[in-house]
Protein backbone atom coordinates (compact mmCIF):
# COMPACT_ATOMS: atom_id res chain seq x y z
CA UNK A 1 0.00 0.00 0.00
CA UNK A 2 1.02 3.56 -0.85
CA UNK A 3 0.10 6.01 0.92
CA UNK A 4 0.66 9.92 -0.16
CA UNK A 5 1.06 12.59 2.28
CA UNK A 6 1.53 16.13 0.59
CA UNK A 7 0.91 19.42 1.40
CA UNK A 8 2.64 23.39 2.42
CA UNK A 9 5.39 23.74 4.50
CA UNK A 10 5.39 23.40 8.14
CA UNK A 11 1.63 21.55 7.65
CA UNK A 12 2.45 18.94 10.00
CA UNK A 13 2.73 16.53 7.35
CA UNK A 14 6.25 14.88 8.34
CA UNK A 15 5.02 13.95 11.66
CA UNK A 16 1.64 12.83 10.52
CA UNK A 17 3.62 10.47 7.54
CA UNK A 18 5.89 9.07 10.56
CA UNK A 19 3.11 7.90 12.85
CA UNK A 20 1.10 6.34 10.39
CA UNK A 21 3.94 4.44 8.69
CA UNK A 22 4.30 3.38 12.41
CA UNK A 23 1.20 2.50 12.81
CA UNK A 24 1.14 0.47 9.42
CA UNK A 25 4.55 -1.10 9.85
CA UNK A 26 5.26 0.70 6.51
CA UNK A 27 8.54 2.04 5.23
CA UNK A 28 8.58 6.05 5.72
CA UNK A 29 10.10 8.69 3.29
CA UNK A 30 10.54 11.77 3.50
CA UNK A 31 11.27 13.10 0.21
CA UNK A 32 12.07 16.84 1.29
CA UNK A 33 14.81 15.70 2.53
CA UNK A 34 16.42 14.46 -0.98
CA UNK A 35 15.67 17.89 -2.25
CA UNK A 36 17.59 19.82 0.68
CA UNK A 37 20.25 17.31 0.22
CA UNK A 38 20.50 18.23 -3.56
CA UNK A 39 19.93 22.05 -2.46
CA UNK A 40 23.13 21.43 0.21
CA UNK A 41 25.57 19.52 -2.46
CA UNK A 42 24.71 23.04 -4.75
CA UNK A 43 25.84 25.16 -1.75
CA UNK A 44 28.54 23.35 -0.62
CA UNK A 45 30.06 23.55 -3.84
CA UNK A 46 29.43 27.21 -3.92
CA UNK A 47 27.19 26.85 -7.19
CA UNK A 48 23.26 28.95 -7.61
CA UNK A 49 20.70 26.76 -6.61
CA UNK A 50 19.13 28.25 -9.40
CA UNK A 51 21.57 27.13 -12.06
CA UNK A 52 19.93 24.26 -13.97
CA UNK A 53 23.35 22.62 -14.67
CA UNK A 54 24.49 23.05 -11.42
CA UNK A 55 21.61 21.83 -9.82
CA UNK A 56 20.93 18.43 -11.78
CA UNK A 57 24.74 17.74 -11.80
CA UNK A 58 24.15 17.24 -7.60
CA UNK A 59 20.88 15.83 -7.99
CA UNK A 60 22.53 13.36 -10.38
CA UNK A 61 25.49 12.49 -7.69
CA UNK A 62 22.91 12.42 -5.07
CA UNK A 63 23.85 9.35 -2.27
CA UNK A 64 20.99 8.28 0.07
CA UNK A 65 23.56 9.02 2.92
CA UNK A 66 23.22 12.46 2.19
CA UNK A 67 19.87 12.55 3.39
CA UNK A 68 21.15 11.82 6.91
CA UNK A 69 23.81 14.93 7.52
CA UNK A 70 22.50 17.04 10.43
CA UNK A 71 22.77 20.28 8.05
CA UNK A 72 19.88 20.17 6.29
CA UNK A 73 16.94 22.09 7.96
CA UNK A 74 17.53 26.25 8.29
CA UNK A 75 16.14 29.07 6.20
CA UNK A 76 19.14 28.93 3.28
CA UNK A 77 18.06 25.16 3.18
CA UNK A 78 14.69 25.90 3.05
CA UNK A 79 15.27 28.50 -0.23
CA UNK A 80 17.86 26.07 -1.26
CA UNK A 81 15.70 22.84 -1.50
CA UNK A 82 13.00 25.01 -3.00
CA UNK A 83 15.30 26.48 -6.12
CA UNK A 84 16.71 23.48 -7.10
CA UNK A 85 12.91 21.65 -7.04
CA UNK A 86 11.63 23.93 -9.80
CA UNK A 87 14.14 22.41 -12.33
CA UNK A 88 12.61 19.62 -14.33
CA UNK A 89 15.50 17.44 -14.52
CA UNK A 90 16.53 17.45 -10.49
CA UNK A 91 13.40 16.12 -10.54
CA UNK A 92 13.22 13.68 -13.00
CA UNK A 93 16.51 12.57 -11.37
CA UNK A 94 14.49 11.70 -8.08
CA UNK A 95 11.95 10.72 -9.47
CA UNK A 96 13.12 6.65 -9.97
CA UNK A 97 14.94 7.00 -6.18
CA UNK A 98 11.13 7.67 -4.36
CA UNK A 99 9.39 5.25 -6.68
CA UNK A 100 11.75 2.43 -6.17
CA UNK A 101 11.76 2.57 -2.41
CA UNK A 102 7.73 2.38 -2.55
CA UNK A 103 7.53 -0.28 -5.03
CA UNK A 104 8.95 -3.28 -2.83
CA UNK A 105 6.68 -3.19 0.04
CA UNK A 106 4.47 -0.03 -0.22
CA UNK A 107 5.25 3.05 1.85
CA UNK A 108 4.25 6.43 3.56
CA UNK A 109 5.78 9.01 1.28
CA UNK A 110 5.72 12.76 2.79
CA UNK A 111 6.16 15.84 0.05
CA UNK A 112 4.50 17.87 -2.53
CA UNK A 113 3.57 16.06 -5.29
CA UNK A 114 4.05 12.24 -4.66
CA UNK A 115 0.06 12.03 -5.00
CA UNK A 116 0.03 13.81 -8.04
CA UNK A 117 3.34 12.63 -10.21
CA UNK A 118 5.08 9.97 -7.82
CA UNK A 119 2.48 7.67 -7.17
CA UNK A 120 -0.87 9.08 -9.07
CA UNK A 121 -2.28 5.21 -8.20
CA UNK A 122 -1.35 5.93 -4.52
CA UNK A 123 -4.36 4.14 -2.59
CA UNK A 124 -4.36 6.92 -0.18
CA UNK A 125 -3.54 10.27 -0.88
CA UNK A 126 -4.07 13.21 1.78
CA UNK A 127 -3.55 16.86 1.35
CA UNK A 128 -2.27 18.02 4.74
CA UNK A 129 -3.03 21.97 5.25
CA UNK A 130 -2.77 24.40 8.15
CA UNK A 131 -3.57 28.22 8.40
CA UNK A 132 -0.23 30.02 7.63
CA UNK A 133 -0.17 31.99 10.89
CA UNK A 134 0.03 28.31 12.70
CA UNK A 135 2.41 27.31 9.90
CA UNK A 136 4.50 29.85 10.77
CA UNK A 137 4.26 29.57 14.29
CA UNK A 138 5.03 25.55 14.54
CA UNK A 139 8.17 25.82 12.19
CA UNK A 140 9.24 29.12 14.18
CA UNK A 141 9.20 27.03 17.46
CA UNK A 142 11.03 24.00 15.76
CA UNK A 143 13.41 27.16 14.91
CA UNK A 144 14.23 27.85 18.21
CA UNK A 145 14.37 24.18 19.48
CA UNK A 146 17.76 24.35 16.97
CA UNK A 147 19.01 27.19 18.53
CA UNK A 148 18.40 29.32 14.97
CA UNK A 149 17.29 33.00 15.60
CA UNK A 150 14.79 34.55 13.57
CA UNK A 151 11.53 36.67 14.21
CA UNK A 152 7.66 35.06 13.58
CA UNK A 153 7.30 37.91 10.94
CA UNK A 154 10.79 36.60 9.08
CA UNK A 155 9.67 33.09 9.22
CA UNK A 156 5.78 33.66 7.91
CA UNK A 157 6.96 36.07 4.96
CA UNK A 158 9.69 33.07 3.80
CA UNK A 159 7.66 30.58 4.24
CA UNK A 160 5.01 32.26 2.25
CA UNK A 161 7.36 33.28 -0.96
CA UNK A 162 8.49 28.80 -0.71
CA UNK A 163 4.92 27.69 -0.96
CA UNK A 164 4.78 30.95 -3.53
CA UNK A 165 7.39 29.24 -5.38
CA UNK A 166 6.51 25.49 -5.03
CA UNK A 167 2.83 26.13 -5.98
CA UNK A 168 3.87 28.02 -9.46
CA UNK A 169 6.22 26.31 -10.86
CA UNK A 170 6.12 24.39 -13.97
CA UNK A 171 6.99 20.69 -13.19
CA UNK A 172 4.74 19.24 -10.41
CA UNK A 173 3.40 22.08 -8.70
CA UNK A 174 2.20 22.07 -5.23
CA UNK A 175 -1.71 21.26 -6.37
CA UNK A 176 -3.95 18.57 -4.27
CA UNK A 177 -4.50 15.12 -6.25
CA UNK A 178 -7.92 15.37 -7.77
CA UNK A 179 -8.95 12.39 -5.02
CA UNK A 180 -7.07 13.53 -2.06
CA UNK A 181 -8.44 13.73 0.69
CA UNK A 182 -8.30 17.36 2.35
CA UNK A 183 -7.02 17.31 6.35
CA UNK A 184 -6.63 21.50 7.60
CA UNK A 185 -3.97 20.57 11.09
CA UNK A 186 -4.57 24.16 12.11
CA UNK A 187 -6.71 23.13 15.26
CA UNK A 188 -5.28 19.67 15.84
CA UNK A 189 -2.58 19.03 18.03
CA UNK A 190 -0.05 15.66 16.62
CA UNK A 191 -2.59 13.35 18.15
CA UNK A 192 -5.80 14.46 16.63
CA UNK A 193 -3.82 14.64 13.35
CA UNK A 194 -3.25 11.32 13.41
CA UNK A 195 -6.46 10.37 14.70
CA UNK A 196 -8.62 12.10 12.13
CA UNK A 197 -6.15 10.28 9.11
CA UNK A 198 -6.71 7.19 10.06
CA UNK A 199 -10.57 8.01 10.19
CA UNK A 200 -10.16 9.45 6.72
CA UNK A 201 -8.11 6.43 5.86
CA UNK A 202 -10.16 3.62 6.99
CA UNK A 203 -13.66 5.36 5.96
CA UNK A 204 -12.03 4.99 2.46
CA UNK A 205 -10.77 1.69 2.26
O1 LIG B 1 9.11 19.06 2.85
P1 LIG B 1 10.25 20.04 2.94
O2 LIG B 1 9.84 21.38 3.46
O3 LIG B 1 11.45 19.49 3.64
O4 LIG B 1 10.71 20.25 1.42
C1 LIG B 1 11.69 21.19 1.06
C2 LIG B 1 11.42 21.67 -0.35
O5 LIG B 1 11.63 20.58 -1.26
C3 LIG B 1 10.00 22.15 -0.63
O6 LIG B 1 9.83 23.54 -0.36
C4 LIG B 1 9.82 21.86 -2.10
O7 LIG B 1 10.33 22.90 -2.90
C5 LIG B 1 10.70 20.65 -2.33
N1 LIG B 1 9.94 19.40 -2.44
C6 LIG B 1 9.35 19.10 -3.63
N2 LIG B 1 8.70 17.93 -3.82
C7 LIG B 1 8.63 17.03 -2.82
C8 LIG B 1 9.21 17.32 -1.56
C9 LIG B 1 9.85 18.54 -1.40
O8 LIG B 1 9.38 19.92 -4.55
N3 LIG B 1 8.03 15.86 -3.03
Amino acid sequence: MIIAVDGPAAAGKGTLARRLAQHLDLPYLDTGLLYRAVGRRVLDAGADPADPAAAEAAAQALMPEDTARGDLRGPAQDEAASKVAAIPGVRAALLEFQRRFGQERGAVLDGRDIGTVVFPEAKVKLFVTAHPRERARRRHLEMLGRGQDATLEAVEAEMAARDARDAARDVAPLVPARDALLLDTTDLDAEAAFRRALALITGKS
